[in-house]
């Protein structure tokens, strides 16, 4: 998300004659788009702004100016407070402002610091300008999409319901005029973002409700589109429709992000998740059903308050039943203004890390085991870039892993006919098939 939003910053700030650079001593502007999901991303903001006053400090010796600016989720949490510890920033914007940052440096340019974190929910895709054909061919030929912005469901972790604000879907008017610039502009494959993707939901043509499912049967039939994918889900969201397209529509590629975090229905029940674990199960395997080659991915928490050693079992045992293919999993992180923050039983640090080694180390086997699966097996690829090594290119299996093969820069869009030939770290081989008749 923060990465597509930093594309939608770019962009924003185009019209006004910035573009990127890669080089920090070069640029006039320095925006860090932050993250504040899990602990210590505040501390890691400051510190980071410590050293660019530094180096704004030195430019300014040379008669050059630097501005700098602090945007996403720590801004959105922490507003003026920046202003009061960083005195070197001129600009503070919420992720749902970025389309005022151009007016909001021009204001800094002028000596006023500021600080832009209220919205309207409304408009807050209104203005998000849609990039030109020759930039999305130069970003290649996979791109992000968002339909939908915040979160309702607050789990009792989780600050994104507050930094990210309300559940807002984007209408199906933009989200289809977008998809269709970006695949006359080359893009062959559209990942929808939303932090809680599958809860987007519309109005279609004859003003009937439309969920994520209908939106997906709609972009499949758009020209060029070769792959459709979306990310991230709730389980609670997993409607019949979005369940029936990952069985009818070739286009949506056969993986799903679908997070847990536990396998306890005690733990469950004070995230506040809305399902038990026996559910999910369930849903898993109906999904199987309608698309058995689905690769599964998740997210889970260890050591949130009050998850004994049983309950980090239930865990391990769910990891089993599902066999993942990819998964994220991450230490219980306090986050203050959470319901979980005001919980009694923290557990200690190191139980969280011994409990998280232990389920990595499973995830790792699980992840290791559907690498191995795919050998000698034919697919389709989607070439994407170059190698490492010259005459080759890299692709994207429709199990978004990454695949090394021969093959020239000038097939960069194609999607070919390969068969996995072995694994690497993180990453497959694979030899040139025949094409199928
Ligand atoms: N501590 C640890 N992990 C968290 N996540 C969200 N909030 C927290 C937290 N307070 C994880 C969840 C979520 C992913 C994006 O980040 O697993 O699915
Ligand atoms: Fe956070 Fe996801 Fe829960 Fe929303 S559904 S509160 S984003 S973990």
């Amino acid at each position: 998300m923060n990465v597509y939003d930093s594309t939608r910053m770019s962009d924003a700030l185009a019209r006004d004659g910035y573009e990127p650079t890669e080089d920090m001593e070069e640029a006039d502007l320095v925006l860090l788009n932050t993250c504040h999901i899990r602990e210590k991303a505040a501390e890691k903001v400051y510190s980071a702004l410590g050293r660019l006053r530094e180096m704004k400090k030195k430019k300014a010796a040379d008669g050059r100016e630097m501005m700098i600016g602090v945007a996403g989720c720590v801004a959105q949490a922490e507003g003026e407070e920046i202003l009061r510890r960083a005195p070197a920033v001129d600009v503070v914007i919420g992720p749902q402002t970025y389309h005022r940052l151009p007016e909001a440096l021009r204001q800094a340019k002028l000596g006023r610091r500021v600080v832009d974190t209220e919205y309207a929910i409304e408009d807050k895709f209104e203005h998000l300008p849609i990039a030109d054909s020759r930039k999305i061919r130069a970003r290649g030929v996979t791109a992000f999409l968002t339909v939908q912005e915040g979160c309702d469901k607050f789990c009792t972790f989780c600050v994104v319901p507050y930094t990210r604000g309300s559940e807002v879907s984007r209408p199906v008017s933009q989200i289809v005029e977008e998809a269709e610039k970006l695949a006359d502009s080359g893009v062959r494959e559209i990942t929808l973002l939303g932090q809680n993707v599958n809860a987007w939901h519309g109005a279609g043509p004859g003003g009937e409700a439309w969920s994520l499912g209908d939106l997906l049967y709609r972009l499949a039939e758009i020209p060029g589109l070769a792959r459709l994918r979306y990310t991230t889900s709730h389980p609670r969201d997993m409607d019949d429709r979005l369940i029936g397209a990952h069985g009818d529509l070739r286009a949506l590629m056969p993986y799903l992000h679908l997070p847990v975090q536990s396998g306890s229905d005690r733990i469950l029940k004070a995230m506040n998740r809305r399902h038990t674990a026996a559910e999910y199960l369930t849903l898993i395997e109906r999904i199987r059903t309608v698309r058995p080659d689905i690769a599964l991915s998740g997210d889970f928490i260890t050591g949130f308050p009050g998850e004994t050693d049983q309950d980090f079992e239930d865990t391990l045992r769910l990891v089993e039943e599902v066999r993942y293919a990819q998964a994220f999993s991450f230490k219980y992180s306090t986050r203050p203004g959470t319901p979980g923050a005001e919980l009694k039983d923290q557990v200690p640090e190191e139980i969280k890390a011994e409990r998280l080694d232990r389920l990595q180390a499973l995830l790792l086997k699980q992840q290791q085991e559907f690498a191995e699966s795919c050998i000698g097996k034919e697919i389709d690829l989607l070439l994407e870039k170059p190698g490492r090594m010259l005459g080759q290119l890299i692709g994207r299996s429709p199990w978004l892993q990454s695949v090394n093969v021969d093959a020239k820069a000038s097939q960069i869009g194609d999607i070919i006919k390969v068969r996995i030939t072995g694994t690497g770290t993180n990453s497959l081989f694979a030899e040139r098939a025949e094409a199928a008749v």
